[in-house]
């Protein structure tokens, strides 16, 4: 895979890093209160230092891409899978609110998706909120056969991983 993969819309997307501690924080600040909800399914004003914690703790079984501005390479969103089972990963995405809309969300999802694929692993799930229609959206657009769910109380999307990425197609 190529570590920077430039799109015709303005930003990159590259391999995020364990010390990518400041890309995490810029995308976080970018994200209002209700992106936040969304993304984190409670109330998250700042992100606990247990949380960053873990976000940064990125290995084979923990995956995620940064987007960056083409221009000034500012971190503009962040896409990731965990892996949660055998053949299952979960996924989840934050877009910073200026650059919602603008294709950043289906690249990272393209990326993450392409990057669980070759790592073997079948199902995807992600974890939404009820009136998460952007990401709903996102999913019908991106995951052929995309299906809700209740799963341990809480509503997700799930899909079989398609074998070629949605930003590929
Ligand atoms: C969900 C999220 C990642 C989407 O990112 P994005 O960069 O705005 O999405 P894109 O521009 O790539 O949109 C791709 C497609 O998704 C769908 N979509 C995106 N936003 C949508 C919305 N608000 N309503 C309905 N469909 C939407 C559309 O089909 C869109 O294609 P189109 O613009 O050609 O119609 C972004 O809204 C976000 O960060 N939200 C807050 C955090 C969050 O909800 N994370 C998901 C939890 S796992």
């Amino acid at each position: 895979m190529k570590e920077r993969v430039q799109t015709q819309s303005g930003f990159v997307v590259r391999r995020m890093r364990p010390d990518d501690g400041p890309a995490l924080d810029a995308v976080f600040a970018g994200m209002s209160d209700q992106s936040r909800y969304q993304r984190f399914l409670v109330p998250t004003p700042h992100l606990l230092t247990s949380v960053r914690r873990a976000l940064l703790d990125l290995s084979d079984r923990h995956v995620a891409f940064v987007a960056e501005s083409a221009g000034e390479r500012r971190p503009i969103g962040i896409g990731r899978y965990v892996v949660t089972g055998p053949d299952e990963v979960e996924i989840a995405l934050g877009v910073v609110d200026d650059w919602h809309r603008q294709g950043v969300g289906r690249e990272l999802l393209g990326h993450v998706v392409r990057a669980a694929t070759e790592a073997g692993k079948h199902d995807v799930v992600a974890a939404v909120a009820s009136d998460n229609h952007a990401m709903m959206g996102l999913a019908r657009a991106c995951l052929p056969g995309v299906q809700v769910a209740v799963r341990d109380r809480m509503l997700c999307l799930c899909a079989a991983l398609p074998s070629v990425s949605c930003a590929a197609a």
